[in-house]
């Protein structure tokens, strides 16, 4: 395990920084190669659909999630030197917790992070907030530049609000509705359904469905650090996050393993494929080819307005109630940090393939000059020998 628990990646380290109510939140990516073009314009639009008040559905928090680089970039190119990249928070409001800060926020980070740290930045939920999901959307649109470059494509998109469930799939609708659903009809359905939630100062929960495209074979690394491994590890470091799934997930173990196992065959170009794909483009931890499906249980936030049973430290009983701004369902904004999440892994695992490749490459090149050498030593050996011959 890592040493610094705010650290990720094997090849790559990205360190985020800052709280919810800070002045700054940031990132550090460091190991990304020198030479990949870097488009300001891109990371600020990736920003930009994470970023809050963006929906009558989002929370009204005013962030203009500005992208300030300040390192790691020249003449639009990284220089392979660690890239930094800052926010500025500027629409906090700690005002809005002064009455609570003393209690347990049912369902958010008070009583465990006191418990263990034994202080705790109580302002927006502090470390534990959503706010630090930004500096992983502004380091998952370099992974996304990157792997831009290889082809590879990640669409992520809604697929239930609470009881609704989207029944049609069209990437091309995804961004034309505020809920980012694939299915224009059921996204009516969830906006309303949230407004409704939100009107009573609730919240509700949802699904957020994750497709890479074009992911190449033989990517992940047994055992420990298996693709879909990693990228389970990835979207259960992010809050509110309760449940994965690869592929068809749960709903396999109803099935036989006739109807589970996913053919293969050859298609015209001698590509082996799979003929369904219920793996979910993920077999033994290594990548198959086939695309790459996920699903992520995303809990109703815990922040509400509706008055709630709790404690304070002393375990004296209060009632519990906020009036700070909140999302009343957060998977529109999450459909962005899932899709940056999956971009981190991928890009990671793609830099480990490749010293793989070249470590491989180092060693056969090694074996031939070693062959040569033996090759040339037989010459001479038997050149040696046969001038014994001569002399006897
Ligand atoms: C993009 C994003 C936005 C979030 N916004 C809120 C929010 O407005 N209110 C809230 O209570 N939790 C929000 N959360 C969830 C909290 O961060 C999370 O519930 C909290 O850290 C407790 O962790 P847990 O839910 O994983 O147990 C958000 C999470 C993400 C990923």
């Amino acid at each position: 395990m890592n040493t610094s628990a705010n650290e990720f990646g094997s090849m790559i380290k990205m360190i985020t920084f800052g709280e919810s109510h800070g002045p700054y939140i940031g990132v550090v990516l460091d190991n990304v190669q020198p030479g990949l073009a870097i488009d300001p314009a891109f990371i600020q639009h990736e920003l930009n659909r994470r970023k809050p008040g963006q929906s009558s559905v989002t929370t009204p928090r005013n962030e203009a999630d500005t992208a300030i680089i300040v390192s790691g970039v020249m003449n639009g190119k990284t220089t392979g030197t660690p890239l930094c990249i800052l926010i500025q928070n500027q629409d906090q409001r700690s005002k809005d917790y002064g009455n609570i800060a003393q209690l347990f926020r049912p369902g958010h980070a008070t009583y465990t992070y006191l418990q263990k740290y034994g202080m705790f930045d109580f302002r927006g939920g502090g470390r534990a907030s959503g706010r630090e999901t930004a500096c992983r959307v502004a380091a998952g649109a370099i992974a996304k530049l990157f792997l831009r470059e290889r082809g590879i494509e990640i669409i992520a998109y809604t697929t239930q609000v609470g009881d609704i469930i989207a029944e049609t799939t069209d990437y091309s609708v995804i961004e034309q509705n505020i809920v980012r659903s694939a299915d224009l009809q059921a996204a009516e359905h969830m906006i309303a359904l949230i407004e409704n939630v939100k009107e009573q100062g609730d919240s509700v929960g949802g699904v957020v469905e994750i497709v890479v495209k074009n992911c190449p074979v033989g990517l992940g690394e047994p055992l420990y650090h298996k693709l879909d491994a990693d990228f389970a590890s990835a979207r259960m470091s992010l809050g509110a996050i309760k449940g994965f799934e690869i592929g068809n997930g749960f709903s396999r173990v109803v099935k036989r393993g006739s109807t589970n196992n996913d053919a293969y065959y050859a298609d015209e170009t001698g590509r082996v494929r799979t003929r369904t794909n219920h793996a979910g483009g993920i077999v033994a931890g290594i990548s198959n080819g086939e695309d790459i499906t996920m699903r992520i249980a995303v809990k109703p936030v815990s922040s509400i307005n509706v008055p709630q049973e709790t404690v304070d430290e002393y375990g004296v009983a209060h009632i519990f109630q906020t009036e700070g701004r909140h999302d009343p369902c957060i998977c529109p904004r999450v459909v962005p940090v899932a899709e940056a999440m999956v971009a981190l892994v991928l890009m990671d695992h793609i830099l480990l393939q490749e010293r793989r490749h070249t470590a491989e490459e180092k060693t056969a090149e090694r074996l031939a000059t070693i062959d040569r050498e033996i090759a040339l030593l037989q010459m001479y050996r038997a050149q040696v020998a046969s001038e014994q011959i001569v002399h006897k």
